[in-house]
């Protein structure tokens, strides 16, 4: 039955994951220990998020696993393996650093496996299985789940996550390379209140950042969005700042703004406000966010703040807001 091959699923993940480790911390995963040293992790963090190495060979893990017992349909189904033209299991990583995904029971359900140098794709992940559903699982919010108050980090990649947690912010998590999904969402906001959203700064993280706002909202969560300077990403610049990396990040965790916030500087950059067209249509568009707000209090709030900052009547605001709330209905 499916709870009998589920069981051997997260058995043979497990094997997976114990030998791939192994490798890693023996001879023959010298290319791969490099690499995480080059990536400023320490032997404790590699132990810890159980990382490995998938060596160059063909059938290495489809020996190991057979000798444990388990069947080549087995290594198919859980996409360990897959089946050449004649129907023989392949190993389906090769010459990879290894990333375990552990669901919050603790069974390691799917890995992620990253290229050691260029190359496509650059991570290559399980694919759903029986035990794997990439749009329902986080990564590391099996750790993450004990640090969730008073809120969660959202970023985007493993190694965003290994470098915060290594550097002293174990309730970051990730998606694992899609686009964000409601049930990620609801995840998340079934452990804390509050997420701070901390996207690549680049086009596709600022991107994703903007579409994963409105379902942040819906699951009833606080947002807050984390830009990091530079063009980089969390580990880039936690890494970049070296000693200081903890305190640095930790000045951009107190000081970033909410959700509305983003958007509003977001309209800012991308509008000419100096001259007067520049500014109405600002205004205009700014009152678009605030009319999608679902509460009237914080339309109120940010009515005030607009008003203000743009140097016009917090009625004319609220007026516009109005208007676009009525067309809507
Ligand atoms: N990703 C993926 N497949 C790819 C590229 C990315 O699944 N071909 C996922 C991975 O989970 C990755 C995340 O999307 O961690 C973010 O992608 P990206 O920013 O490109 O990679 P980084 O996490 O920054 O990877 P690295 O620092 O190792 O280069
Ligand atoms: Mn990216
Ligand atoms: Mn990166
Ligand atoms: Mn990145
Ligand atoms: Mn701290």
């Amino acid at each position: 039955g499916l709870a009998k091959l589920r069981m051997r699923l997260y058995e043979m993940n497990r094997e997976t994951a114990r030998y791939y480790h192994g490798i890693l911390l023996s001879p023959q995963g010298s290319a791969g220990m490099e690499y995480f040293a080059r990536r400023g992790l320490s032997p404790k963090t590699i132990s810890r998020f159980g990382l490995g190495y998938a060596p160059p060979d063909r059938f290495s893990l489809v020996d190991y696993l057979r000798k444990k017992g388990f069947s080549e349909q087995e290594m198919i189904q859980g996409n360990v393996a897959f089946a050449s033209r004649s129907g023989r299991a392949i190993d389906r990583f090769h010459e990879r650093v290894m990333f375990p995904i552990i669901d919050l029971r603790g069974n390691v359900i799917a890995f992620g496996g990253r290229i050691l140098g260029q190359g496509e794709p650059k991570y290559l992940n399980t694919s759903d299985t029986p035990v794997f559903s990439k749009g329902r699982s986080l990564f590391a919010l099996n750790f993450a789940k004990e640090h969730a108050q008073p809120y969660l980090i959202l970023c985007e990649g493993y190694m965003d996550v290994i470098a915060l947690h290594q550097a002293g912010f174990p309730n970051a998590v990730a998606g694992l390379g899609t686009a964000l999904t409601p049930e990620q969402a609801r995840l998340i906001a079934h452990y804390t209140k509050e997420v701070v959203a901390s996207y690549d700064a680049d086009a596709a993280g600022q991107k994703a950042a903007s579409r994963s706002i409105p379902l942040l909202r819906e699951a009833g969560l606080t947002v807050r969005i984390l830009v990091v300077p530079d063009g980089k990403d969390p580990d880039e610049f936690i890494r970049s700042h070296g000693e200081s990396g903890h305190a640095r990040f930790q000045q951009l965790l107190d000081s970033c703004g909410n959700d509305v916030e983003y958007r509003l500087t977001k309209l800012k950059q991308e509008i000419h406000v100096q001259t007067p067209e520049g500014k109405v249509r600002y205004l205009n568009e700014a009152c678009g966010v605030l009319a999608a707000l679902d509460s009237e209090l914080e339309r109120e709030v940010y009515a005030g703040k607009l008003a203000e900052e743009a140097g016009v009547q917090r009625t004319a605001v609220l007026q516009q807001v109005r208007r676009l709330l009525e067309k809507k209905q």
